[in-house]
């Protein structure tokens, strides 16, 4: 008796010990009402990464918007992205995303670089992306619009900080940062650029 109740005692005990913001990043098993999640427009919001190439990247990143199209595969998205390096715009239309079913994987690939990551259950106005291609912590957000909410940046960041990033660890984008021509307003899911 005196040992149940110990033992009911101690558990809450135990269970408050542990980080109390620390929800678990739960991926995504893919299935038909992924990939349509995935089309459209996107805006880069906040990410950071360990991975020495990617940080770099991340670091010169001002601002990044990519939109998802179908392609005539069921198995392959088309991209377009527009980056702002440094003072730079740069357009990227020659990038693909692979779709992998059996594990519900996306790999990226562009002329250079190829990315590994699992998508992390989050509000469907949001795209939390794990990236695994390398042993490294990786985690990025986009959203459909670039007023995230402060409640969800907050709850990212706060899995940041669970993955061991500091404050200055963390890059985040800003639409003043914006390339020229670029629209953000909702319904834009055609960015040509100029
Ligand atoms: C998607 O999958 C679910 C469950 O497997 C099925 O019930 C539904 O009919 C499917 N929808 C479409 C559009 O294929
Ligand atoms: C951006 O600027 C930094 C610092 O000046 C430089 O090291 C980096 O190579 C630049 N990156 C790009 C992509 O221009
Ligand atoms: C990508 O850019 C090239 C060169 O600017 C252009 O010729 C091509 O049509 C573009 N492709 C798409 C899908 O926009
Ligand atoms: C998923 O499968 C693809 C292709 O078979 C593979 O390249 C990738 O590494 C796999 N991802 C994981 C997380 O196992
Ligand atoms: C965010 O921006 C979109 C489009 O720009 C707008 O429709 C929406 O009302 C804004 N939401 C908030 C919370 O400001």
């Amino acid at each position: 008796m005196l040992a149940t109740l110990t033992l009911l005692l101690g558990l809450p005990l135990t269970l408050a010990t542990e980080p109390p913001t620390c929800a678990p990043l739960v991926p995504v098993t893919f299935d038909n009402s992924t990939i349509p999640g995935l089309l459209g427009h996107w805006i880069y919001i906040s990410g950071a990464s360990r991975y020495p190439p990617h940080l770099a990247e991340l670091k010169a990143l001002k601002h990044a918007s990519f939109s998802i199209f179908p392609s005539s595969h069921e198995d392959e998205l088309n991209t377009i992205e527009v980056l702002r390096l440094n003072e730079t715009c740069v357009v990227k239309n020659v990038s693909k995303i692979h779709v992998f079913w059996h594990n519900s994987t996306l790999m990226h690939v562009d002329d250079q670089t190829v990315s590994i990551a699992k998508v992390i259950q989050s509000d469907k106005d949001l795209l939390i992306l794990k990236h695994i291609s390398h042993d490294f912590p990786s985690l990025s957000l986009s959203a459909r619009t670039p007023n995230v909410s402060k409640e969800h940046l907050e709850e990212f960041k706060a899995q940041l900080h669970c993955l061991g990033f500091t404050e200055e660890e963390i890059f985040s984008t800003s639409e003043k940062d914006a390339c020229p021509g670029e629209e953000t307003g909702e319904g834009n899911t055609d960015p040509q650029p100029e």
